[in-house]
Parts: C-alpha cells; structure tokens; sequence
C-alpha cells in the first residue's frame, strides 16, 4: 500500500463520528453538556440556560477552538463554572472512581467537536 494512502486511512479512523458526538451529547449521565447549554438559541424544557447555545458556539468557533474550549475552558476564563473535561488539573474532591482521569477521551472530544460542526451549518 501506498505510504500517503495508509496515512489517510489512519488519519481518517481517529476522526471524529457525528453520531457518537450525537449520542453523547444527549447523554446526561456522560457529558453533561446540556445540562448548562441549550442546543440552539431557542432552547428546549430539557436543556440548560445558563450558557451559550451550543450552535452558536459552534458557528463562532473552528474545530480546534471548539476542542480547545470543551477539552478546558479556564484557559479562555479562568472563573469558569464549565467543568475542564480534558484536565485533571486543579481538581478537589474528586470521587475515587474519577481521581486521575479526564471526564471524556480524546475519542469523544473528537466526536463531540464533529457533531457540533454539523450544527454550524444553516
Ligand atoms: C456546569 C455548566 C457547563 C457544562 C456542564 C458545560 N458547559 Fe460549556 N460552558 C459553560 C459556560 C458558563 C460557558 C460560557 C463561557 C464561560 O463562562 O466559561 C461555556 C462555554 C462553552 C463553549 C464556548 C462557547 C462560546 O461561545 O465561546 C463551548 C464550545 C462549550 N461550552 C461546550 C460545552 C460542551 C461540548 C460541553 C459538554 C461536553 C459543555 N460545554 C459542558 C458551562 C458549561
């Protein structure tokens, strides 16, 4: 096999996957996205209200801001009540199940980021 064509073929099998991202997201008891964010700016009974709607965001930003920004937002606002899913930096109180591990993997941040571009688009 070609050098470049197993390189995209590895490149293409770490991409992100709109319907694990899709799942995921709805996931209450995984990413808690929705829990603070609605999905877009008209919001839903179900979903949070205390920070920016997620289609918004996802318009504003590229795909490595919007990973930067979900994997730990303190960089961007250091006061931020958005949990850093990508660091165990800082953290207290940890549960022992959790102490030492992220809340998502680099998988799911990748999914995550390719399910909100797809909010992006009109
Ligand atoms: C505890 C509440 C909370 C949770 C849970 C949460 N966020 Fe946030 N998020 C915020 C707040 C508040 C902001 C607004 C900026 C700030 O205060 O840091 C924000 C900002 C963002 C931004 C940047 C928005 C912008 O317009 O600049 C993105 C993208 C984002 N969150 C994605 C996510 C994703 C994806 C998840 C789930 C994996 C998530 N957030 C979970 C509270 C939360």
């Amino acid at each position: 096999m070609r050098a470049w064509l197993a390189l995209l073929l590895a490149a293409g099998a770490q991409a992100g996957d709109v319907e694990r991202g899709r799942a995921l997201l709805a996931d209450r008891t995984q990413s808690l996205c929705l829990l603070c964010h609605a999905l877009t700016a008209t919001g839903d009974a179900n979903q949070g209200n205390l920070a920016p709607p997620l289609a918004a965001a996802a318009a504003r930003w590229s795909p490595p801001e919007l990973r930067e920004r979900i994997a730990d937002m303190r960089r961007f606002n250091p006061a931020t009540v958005m949990p850093p899913f990508r660091s165990t930096d800082g953290l207290r109180d940890v549960a022992p199940a959790w102490a030492g591990r992220a809340a998502l993997t680099e998988q799911q941040l990748d999914d995550l980021v390719a399910y909100l571009g797809t909010l992006a688009r009109p």
